[in-house]
């Protein structure tokens, strides 16, 4: 039977990953962070001292590279060369990085070869920035989130001090929120882009719940 595919997408902060999450438990569906394997890739471009917009050492790397997803205790963690690199990929350097390494057309086409295996063979909330638009383009409901900058900063660092990451400052969190949005949607490559069938919501002003109600009635409307 066909499975049914939810894609989130967003500029970073903009809540997609805390809303994909509570949609997949409400619905019982998996939820997939693609961001994450973005990370993963990133964490090996660092660890082996190459610069992250190399273009050429990275699609090399890319070649031998295994990025894995696996579920534990509903959580979703990500396996690098065989080592679970779940926590190590949290870090503001690593976020900065993602986002270069995730321009490299060879390293988007091997994550999205994973994302697309996992959409067929599961019930999934997928998040990231091209999923409506590239990696599931007939995906049953596609979400585009959005909020103010200042409201994706102030997020950001409050949810990196919850995770005990220490940012600078607000300030520095919204440099680096506002140079990831720069490189996503500039990138000749599945940019981040509303895809023309997305619905937008715009979670500046609304809580969690507001927005999550807002997506289950979108999918229970189409189902
Ligand atoms: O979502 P998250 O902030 O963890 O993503 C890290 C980086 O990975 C993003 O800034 C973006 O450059 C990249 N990414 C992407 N496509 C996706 C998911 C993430 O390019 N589908």
């Amino acid at each position: 039977m066909k499975k049914v595919n939810i894609a989130i997408d967003g500029p970073a902060g903009a809540g997609k990953s805390t809303i994909a999450r509570t949609v997949s438990e409400t619905l019982g569906f998996i939820y997939l962070d693609t961001g994450a394997m973005y990370r993963a890739v990133a964490l090996k471009a660092i660890r082996q001292g190459i610069n992250t917009r190399d273009l050429n050492a990275l699609s090399e790397l890319v070649k031998n590279i295994d990025v894995r997803i696996f579920y534990a205790a509903n959580e979703q963690r990500v396996l690098l060369d065989n080592e679970d690199v779940t926590c190590e990929i949290r870090t503001p350097e690593i976020s900065i990085a993602a986002s270069d390494v995730a321009a490299v057309p060879e390293v988007r086409i091997k994550m999205v070869e994973l994302q697309r295996d996992i959409a067929k063979a599961n019930d999934v909330v997928m998040d990231g920035r091209d999923i409506g638009s590239y990696v599931l383009p007939d995906a049953d409901v596609k979400i585009y989130l959005t909020a103010t900058v200042e409201a994706r900063a102030l997020r950001r660092f409050n949810e990196q001090a919850d995770k005990g990451i220490k940012a600078a400052s607000i300030e520095e969190v919204m440099k680096d929120i506002e140079y990831r949005d720069r490189n996503d949607s500039t990138r000749e490559f599945a940019p981040l882009v509303k895809a023309g069938d997305a619905v937008e919501i715009d979670t500046t002003h609304m809580s969690v719940r507001e927005v999550v109600n807002k997506i289950i009635s979108l999918i229970k409307e189409q189902s």
